[in-house]
């Protein structure tokens, strides 16, 4: 069943009823101001940090589940009786409706309905540039007579620290406090004292009343289905004095038959200088010079219009740097709008705030951030740099990484610490992916803390150095490496043994961790210390006379030689590879185990590290995939599920079997597996794989998987659970990287490299053609790809000139366009 469609050519995915499984959201903003909408205006806004400048009220895990919004309220001044109110979004008062429809778009949502001849139209977003959200309701009476109707907008206040706001019931019900001027209404808890910035919320029209006091609007015991004002048609005009701070504002409305007329509301945060933050200075009065000009700005239909139109600009700018069409519907649309925007959102909010993320708890993962730089590096190559030194910053001398870091400080968070042993190979992925996208060898020479503090600089160089050292420094009993809290999978905590309920198991350590090793760190280390060794080699090439110490690039591939063997002798089990060791060194994902005998992640990453790629026993751990992992719904992360809890092997067995790293289809790792088919150039299988967990091809079963279509979604339920093939946690996850990674890199194989774009295409073999725009270091590669064989051999021909190898060498400076024919045999 569907719940939509998507309209390609717009950019959106229209939801034809507000009654999805689930509530289907989108994000508004994507510099400062940030915003979660859901198919029935439900979720809240924030600025820069979810937790700790939160600006409207969400609760989650509620029931309804998706209660709190961004509300409008329509009264019918004339009905007698039935829908004489309702919800243009269906929520909260659920008045059925004529007519619904919702359209996400890129970086805004707009939401239509009908109810007896009077339609409403919202449409929010956030302009470019601007701390504020708008909400731009156009109202059309499509009667024959005149309609006198009741305008209430509604928002919940949030006092700005969403944890303490959620716990701290004793200090918070006295602290809140508004000012309504001129019928702005202005949140200002707090700022009396250490605060500098407040919310407003403003409206073009003149209000016939408001309220800011929220049980004066609901009335006590009622809740946002029924709000005694809206009922009524009476605002109680109430000042907020502690409590539960609300923003309402009531305009009436007169419409002649056939008329049309808009209303603005505009919701923002604003700061003023701490030595001008009152006006007069003596007074307690929030002092409103600039942030006048704003609101008067954005009340204004032609500006918003405008604003409007340079969003639309930026994204179809972003989205523009790599357009395909290929035979597949799904993949056109996933790889051209809606997979790139989910990279994006993963840039913006990291791990933070999603229906699934609560925005009051992660910071920004070290290896969650790295891998979500693959996916979005070429649309905002500067931005992507930043954030790179960033997390560099944060790494700790010994070359181990914090795992987590906070956004607003951008340091390194002491309570999760480090120890993921994994995590500084991450970086090395990163920052070899931005140089061969920018061409910027410059940034390895930029001096980067570690831990932040200052005089420990090094360039960025020496961090991947130390990266890669930090493997070399703890090998195991095997020789392979210690896997330390966790390996890419947080749930394979082998040194936790954890009995004590409520424990973490990513930060309890009952073992010294110097027996449990990891199969995947070692092939993700072949993988990095290989690029390391290309790194080296064309950073030479490129830069003179550097100032610090580079080791060679034989250091980097002996290592990775050497680690590949290991692999071989301790990781490599006669059909797959294996997983890891326990700390009884005793393996896992091996024929000799129960349950746990074959793993998704070593598979993938070894393959993709160019393990047993030429003596087929790569081809063979994709077999064993095939066989015992594959699903119709995707790629389980092990097999046979753990039917119980495992002391020794941590949180993986703590959850139900089939559900997330419990043998759940853990979409991240799909992707890997997608990437090593085709580099054994297999393109029917690395496609068909991509399109299991495709959501755009999974929209036809929307009662089954749930989630959003237009998202990858982290999860989708195992063959072993109750509800095989139901989605969950969408939007956050590096899924959203990695799957684009796949499909445009190694399937499509369009793949930046340090000496230009290389062409290298396993396709499926029913393509007969397929044509990728792609913009690169300044310049646009039209690529038009046919298949006149069977096989994966291409033949590339460069503005008509035939040219030996798959790479385009880069044109001269002052060309910007160039044409490729490529011919598959
Ligand atoms: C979550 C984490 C990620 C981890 C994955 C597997 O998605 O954010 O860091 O690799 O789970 O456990
Ligand atoms: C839980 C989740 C895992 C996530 C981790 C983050 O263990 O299962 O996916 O990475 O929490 O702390």
């Amino acid at each position: 069943m569907q719940y939509g469609h998507f309209d390609d050519s717009n950019r959106e995915y229209v939801i034809e009823t507000p009654e999805t499984p689930l509530p289907w959201i989108n994000y508004l903003g994507s510099e400062s101001y940030f915003g979660l909408i859901s198919n029935t205006a439900g979720g809240y806004s924030f600025y820069k940090d979810a937790r700790l400048r939160r600006l409207t009220r969400y609760r989650y895990n509620n029931a309804p589940l998706d209660s709190g919004g961004r509300y409008i309220y329509l009264r019918d001044n004339n009905a007698s009786d039935s829908a004489r109110t309702w919800s243009p979004s269906w929520m909260p008062t659920r008045t059925p409706l004529d007519f619904y429809e919702c359209r996400h778009g890129m970086g805004y949502t707009s939401i239509r309905s009908k109810l007896n001849g009077i339609e409403s139209q919202t449409r929010y977003f956030v302009p470019m540039g601007e701390n504020l959200e708008i909400w731009e309701l156009t109202l059309t009476n499509q009667r024959d007579e005149a309609a006198d109707l009741s305008v209430f907008s509604a928002i919940e206040f949030n006092l700005w620290d969403a944890m303490d706001d959620a716990t701290n019931f004793q200090r918070n019900y006295s602290i809140g406090q508004v000012e309504v001027v001129d019928g702005v209404l202005y949140h200002k808890t707090e700022y009396r004292e250490r605060r500098d910035h407040f919310a407003y919320f403003a409206c073009s029209e003149k209000l016939t009343g408001f309220d800011t006091q929220r049980d004066d609007f609901l009335g006590a015991y009622r809740g946002w289905d029924s709000p005694k004002v809206v009922e009524t048609g009476q605002s109680a005009d109430s000042i907020t004095h502690g409590w539960q701070p609300i923003g309402s504002h009531h305009v009436k409305v007169q419409l002649k038959a056939g008329e049309q007329k808009k209303i603005i509301f505009i919701l923002g945060y604003h700061e003023n200088p701490k030595d001008a933050k009152f006006d007069p200075p003596e007074s307690q009065t929030i002092n409103k010079h600039t942030v006048l000009p704003v609101i008067s700005k954005y009340l204004k239909a032609d500006e918003v219009e405008k604003a409007f139109q340079v969003l639309r600009v930026h994204w179809d700018n972003l989205l523009e740097k790599f357009q395909v069409t290929t035979p597949d519907v799904h993949t056109n649309r996933m790889v051209n709008i809606w997979n790139a925007y989910q990279t994006m959102i993963t840039f913006n909010m990291s791990r933070s705030a999603s229906y699934f993320e609560s925005g009051i708890g992660r910071g920004m993962g070290f290896r969650d951030s790295a891998q979500d730089l693959l996916g979005f590096v070429h649309l905002i190559p500067e931005r992507a740099r930043e954030r790179i030194l960033d997390i560099a910053a944060t790494q700790l001398e010994t070359g181990g990484a914090y795992h987590q870091y906070q956004p607003l400080t951008k340091r390194g968070n002491n309570d999760v610490g480090s120890g993921f042993n994994d995590d500084p190979l991450w970086l090395v992925l990163a920052v070899t992916a931005y140089v061969k996208e920018t061409g910027d060898f410059g940034i390895l020479s930029e001096p980067v803390t570690y831990d932040n503090k200052p005089g420990s600089e090094e360039a960025l160089y020496g961090h991947l150095q130390r990266s890669i050292q930090y493997t070399l420094d703890r090998l195991g009993p095997h020789e392979l490496p210690l896997i330390g809290r966790a390996d890419w999978n947080d749930c394979l905590n082998l040194n936790c043994f954890s009995d004590t309920p409520g424990q973490s198991f990513q930060t309890t350590t009952n073992k010294d961790g110097k027996v449990a090793e990891s199969i995947f760190i070692a092939g993700l280390f072949v993988l990095a210390a290989k690029e390391m060794a290309d790194l080296v080699e064309s950073y030479k090439l490129k830069v003179s006379g550097l100032t610090f110490n580079v080791q060679p690039s034989t250091f980097y591939l002996e290592a990775a030689n050497k680690m590949e063997s290991t692999i071989w002798a301790a990781g490599w089990d006669g059909e797959w590879f294996r997983r890891a060791y326990d700390d009884f060194s005793h393996v896992l994902g091996s024929k000799e185990n129960d349950e746990g005998k074959i793993f998704i992640e070593p598979q993938g990453i070894c393959v993709m590290a160019g393990l047993g790629v030429e003596d087929g026993r790569a081809e063979k751990a994709m077999n064993s995939v095939d066989e015992h992992l594959a699903t119709p719904h995707g790629i389980v992360l092990q097999q046979p599920a753990f039917s119980k809890y495992y002391l020794h092997l941590g949180e993986i067995s703590s959850y139900p079997p089939g559900y997330k790293e419990n043998a759940g289809i853990f979409c991240h790792t799909n992707p890997w597996v997608m990437i090593s088919e085709a580099k054994i150039g297999r393109g029917d299988k690395a496609h068909d794989y991509y399109s299991r967990i495709n959501p755009s091809a999974r929209e036809g079963i929307g009662e089954l998987h749930r989630c959003e279509p237009y998202v990858y979604a982290q999860m989708i339920a195992g063959k072993d659970a109750a509800t095989y093939g139901e989605a969950k946690n969408s939007w956050l996850t590096g899924t959203a990287a990695w799957n684009y990674v796949a499909i445009t890199q190694w399937i499509l194989g369009i793949r930046p490299t340090y000496d230009g774009l290389q062409v290298a295409p396993v396709v499926p073999s029913a393509w007969e053609m397929f044509e990728v725009a792609r913009s690169f270091r300044g310049v646009r590669y039209v690529v038009r790809v046919e298949r006149k064989g069977s096989g994966n051999n291409v033949q590339l021909a460069v503005d008509g000139k035939s040219i030996s190898g798959n790479i385009i060498p880069l044109p001269a400076e002052n060309v910007k366009e160039v044409q490729v024919r490529v011919t598959i045999n």
